[in-house]
């Protein structure tokens, strides 16, 4: 086992910068999260990572030894991908055997190595198998067996789940969590889903445009996220950003920090009874009620303004579609930002 330390890494495509300067350390034994939208450079860094992809500068470093210019097979790294890249023409035997034999493990130590990968992943049944005869789930399984048997110093997933059904996304990745803390495996996974991200991860990165915007446990992240563009991402319906300029003198705000323009407010946050005596009173007409089960969100237009945002109720809306009331919102559930600079100003 060991650490995964970046250290400055930057690549480039001819003059296009796809990755600026990414500085993380991840533990032994951790896992990492890189979260982030589509093309903002999280599988370029994994790959650089993994040695498919050149480094453009900068230094990576595993268990304390530099590997920036080593080959991939050098690397003692396992990398599980979103299309399982499986051969269709070997067994899942032969498939889970293969790395090890080209790698020129003993026959018995390959035996064995599967026998356990096999085990701990619950595909003895379909050893004997060819890759279609098999679901999305136990394909996706067997590529992790290819990982394991391994037992690589590090994992790294791309995107691994994103080939399969909402249902059984979420069971693999209670499995993939549970693998790896039992195995205990530095693992740094990908993924452009923020609630995959936070049920994952022991740490987050959340990554925007080649950098990163935020590192910490996905609780940290969410209860005080950095700047403006983590606010939106991280968290689901996301937080509403409420532009001071375009609300004009609509809300009666508590003394905001210097230079806030915006103020952030979870949906889960506002409150149709006043729980504190300095809480901040926001009128609106609800224009429409999404029931979702356990919760319902309510679409509020801010009265004497265009701007709209989204309460979340536990259960059914106490309220009707069309009706005014006013919300209030604690002020320690202000989430203060400046426009221009994206950051957090309290
Ligand atoms: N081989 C390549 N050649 C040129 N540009 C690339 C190549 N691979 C990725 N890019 C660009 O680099 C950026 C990051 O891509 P990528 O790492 O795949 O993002 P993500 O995995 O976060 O969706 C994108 O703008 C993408 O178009
Ligand atoms: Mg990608």
């Amino acid at each position: 086992m060991a650490n995964i330390e970046l250290i400055d890494i930057k690549k480039n495509y001819g003059p296009v910068p796809a990755v600026k300067g990414i500085n993380l350390v991840v533990a032994d034994g951790e896992m990492i999260v890189l979260v982030g939208p589509s093309g903002c450079g999280k599988s370029t860094l994994l790959r650089m990572i993994a040695g498919l992809e050149s480094i453009t500068s900068g230094h990576l470093k595993i268990g304390g030894r530099d590997v920036s210019r080593v080959e991939p097979a050098e690397r003692d790294i396992a990398m599980v991908f979103q299309n399982y890249a499986l051969y269709p023409h070997m067994s899942v035997r032969q498939n889970l055997e293969y790395g090890l034999k080209n790698r020129g493990f003993q026959r018995d130590d390959i035996a064995r190595r599967v026998t356990d990968a096999a085990a701990i992943l619950e595909i003895e049944p379909y050893l004997e198998r060819r890759p279609r005869q098999l679901s999305g789930g136990q394909r996706q399984r067997v590529a992790m067996g290819r990982a394991i048997v391994r037992n690589p110093a590090a994992f790294l997933f791309d995107e691994p789940l994103s080939n399969l059904d909402a249902k059984l996304r979420v069971q693999m990745r209670v499995e993939i969590r549970k693998l790896q803390k039992r195995l205990g495996t530095t693992s740094l996974y990908v993924t452009h889903d923020q609630l995959e991200a936070m049920t994952l991860a022991d740490r987050l990165v959340v990554m925007n445009g080649g950098r990163i915007e935020q590192i910490g446990t996905p609780i940290d992240v969410y209860e005080r996220p950095e700047t403006l563009f983590v606010a939106g991402f991280i968290g689901s319906p996301p937080m509403n950003l409420v532009d001071l300029d375009k609300i004009g003198g609509a809300v009666t705000w508590p003394g905001l920090p210097p230079n806030t323009d915006v103020v952030g407010i979870r949906p889960d946050a506002f409150s149709l009874t006043q729980n504190t005596a300095n809480s901040v009173p926001l009128t609106g007409m609800i224009e429409l009620i999404e029931p979702i089960g356990g919760e319902s969100h309510l679409h509020i237009v801010i009265e004497g303004s265009s701007q709209t945002v989204i309460a979340a109720h536990a259960g059914r809306s106490p309220l009707s579609e069309g009706e005014t009331a006013t919300w209030h919102v604690n002020p320690a559930d202000l989430h203060c930002f400046n426009k221009s600079s994206g950051q957090r100003t309290d």
